[in-house]
């Protein structure tokens, strides 16, 4: 089987190296790819993971490539290409895709479509508004009291949400994503939640149209420093599974989200096919879903997939296929923690073009994975070229031998102005 994977960070690297080790496999291609991605081969016959050099936006060029090779599966990493309709696109022409199409990609591209939905269905969540004029949405934001997040409706590359605590702070963020766009068209219309505090959870759900797959808990830490201090970023490490959560209480939160999610997709005819990827926050008046993603988490997806023990390929299939009732997901009963490695500056600015060293090094420990994120090829050396530049991924029996072998392995790595979170699965021990 010929699979094309669309993307370039460490979900990606992620998926190409679960879906590299099918005997289905065959030949594997990445657009566009990274320096890790270009070092993996496929398990079948040890043909290399070729990076093709097409943004994950260029749809046409996605598209032509992907007829020109006849590629028998297409994988979509992101976000954006999903709003954009990449699937819909693929299908009309009689390629195999997995992923949401575009209607169903709304739970992530539309935050008004997505807190709509939950608030028509009973899904649990915060109480909110949407807004089209900047005075109503003040005049919602004071009566919380200031309290609340301000989201552009759009997709706005994880940037288009403002915390705020004061009214004063509230009618800025308004105005910053209304009046001044500074999401452009993301920004025409605004979500508003009440501010709600708790414990973030992120939930995985592999979905057919039908069928929700509940994944293992996972955690992401979004903060940039230690201590959940400093600026929001795209995920400084995860871990999984979540000892606080037993399964039974997984459960119950899942239950309680997917039942009316199911059926509220099914009542409104939303045939949804790829991951939701729900982010809820436990409460103390009980769990709330925050958002909803409709692709995998990063870098969750690095702590997943080398805990997923069934062939990747299969599952993938029966989620386009409407087959997932007759799989059972099964994973390793040892835990996973993802320490990410990040560009001194991130997630401000930051230089990029940096030689990193030791990555052989960390990959050599058993138990031991680096995805990388944001890395290129220069020159024969990987440089970084991005924010979050690599994914030190470690199994381990019990979290932390995991978290200790994680922290073993990114030490060996170096590159000038280099970044970890030093508490990535802390809080869990
Ligand atoms: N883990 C954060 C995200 O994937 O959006």
């Amino acid at each position: 089987m010929k699979i094309l994977v669309i993307g370039g960070g460490g979900r990606e690297h992620a998926l190409v190296w679960k879906l590299a080790q099918s005997p289905r496999a065959t030949q594997m291609w990445c657009a566009p790819g990274n320096a890790g991605i270009a070092g993996e081969t496929v398990a079948a016959n040890g043909s290399a993971v070729e990076c093709v050099g097409i943004g994950a936006e260029d749809l046409p060029a996605l598209l032509e490539f992907a007829r020109e090779q006849q590629i028998d599966l297409t994988v979509v990493g992101p976000d954006n290409p999903l709003a954009m309709g990449i699937v819909d696109q693929f299908q009309a022409a009689g390629l195999r895709v997995w992923g949401p199409t575009q209607q169903a990609a709304q739970f992530e591209s539309s935050k008004i479509f997505s807190q709509e939905f939950m608030d028509r269905n009973g899904v649990p969540t915060m109480k909110s508004a949407s807004f089209t004029a900047a005075a109503e949405a003040r005049a919602f934001a004071a009566s919380l009291d200031g309290k609340c997040a301000v989201k552009a409706d759009g997709l706005a590359l994880g940037k288009g949400v403002l915390i705020c605590n004061t009214p004063d702070e509230a009618n800025a963020a308004i105005d910053q994503i209304m009046t001044d766009r500074a999401f452009g068209d993301a920004g025409s219309s605004v979500l508003i939640q009440e501010l709600i505090t708790g414990m973030e959870v992120s939930l995985h759900a592999l979905c057919d149209g039908k069928t929700a797959k509940l994944f293992p808990s996972s955690q992401d830490h979004k903060r940039a420093l230690d201590g959940d201090q400093g600026l929001n970023t795209g995920g400084m490490g995860t871990y999984s599974p979540v000892p606080f959560l037993s399964d039974e209480k997984l459960n119950e939160i899942a239950n309680a989200v997917l039942e009316p999610w199911l059926a509220g997709c099914a009542a409104e005819g939303i045939d949804f096919r790829g991951m939701l990827y729900p982010g809820i926050m436990l409460t103390d008046d009980g769990l709330k879903v925050l958002e909803f993603n409709a692709r995998f988490g990063d870098p969750e997806t690095q702590v997943y997939l080398p805990r997923l023990e069934n062939d990747l390929v299969d599952l993938f299939e029966a989620s386009i296929d409407g087959t997932l009732d007759q799989h059972e997901l099964r994973w390793s009963d040892q835990s996973a923690v993802c320490v990410v490695i990040a560009s001194g500056g991130y997630p401000g600015s930051y230089e990029k073009g940096k030689v990193i060293t030791g990555i052989a090094d960390a990959d050599a420990l058993p138990g031991v994975k680096v995805f990388h994120a944001g890395t290129k090829l220069d020159d024969g050396n990987v440089v970084n070229a991005g924010g979050r530049v690599l994914g030190v991924t470690a199994l381990g029996q019990g979290l932390q031998a995991a978290r200790d072998l994680a922290y073993e392995a990114a030490a060996k790595i170096q590159f000038e102005g280099a970044f970890t979170r030093s508490d990535i699965a802390a809080k869990a021990l």
